[in-house]
């Protein structure tokens, strides 16, 4: 199963919930079973490390991530199971230029029973309390994906 995670820069909420969902995969002992990866819709941030308060806030919470921030292509579609965005502006962002993603996209929280259908926030020009909830309807919405798709094998 090949997941792709999607925002706008790709260095902030993406990165994290690639991270997360790796972390989520890896406690099910199914990280064999899966290919996840996290790109921008924009390109200003291409070659850059996540946000330093990105960073930090998951070092916080006890997560390292790595990942070099990267636009999304068209091969992406072509390759991914599934096409996970934030919100909604990501999700017409993706289909105006990739109108053929239209049946692989979904929002993060599109699975979720917890959140259902929850959008998250952008925490570029906000506070720590921000990266904080990103943090933790990422951490929430990944771990009920990753079982979700336990179930789906
Ligand atoms: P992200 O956050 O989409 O979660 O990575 C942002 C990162 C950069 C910018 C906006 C949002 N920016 O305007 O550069």
């Amino acid at each position: 199963m090949k997941l792709l995670f999607v925002c706008l820069g790709n260095i902030c909420r993406s990165p994290l919930a690639e991270a997360l969902m790796k972390f989520h995969v890896q406690n099910l002992e199914l990280s064999d079973s899966f290919f996840i990866d996290s790109c921008g819709t924009g390109n200003w941030h291409q070659g850059e490390s996540p946000d330093k308060r990105t960073l930090d806030n998951a070092l916080k919470n006890g997560l390292d991530i790595t990942h070099k921030a990267r636009q999304i292509k068209s091969e992406d579609i072509a390759v991914f199971d599934y096409i996970f965005v934030m919100d909604n502006h990501n999700l017409t962002s993706v289909l105006s230029t990739y109108p053929q993603a239209k049946d692989k996209i979904f929002l993060v929280s599109h699975f979720s029973k917890v959140h259902p259908n929850a959008i998250i926030p952008d925490p570029y020009y906000g506070e720590e309390e921000d990266f904080q909830l990103v943090f933790d309807l990422l951490n929430s919405i990944t771990k009920e994906l990753a079982i979700y798709f336990k179930h789906q094998q």
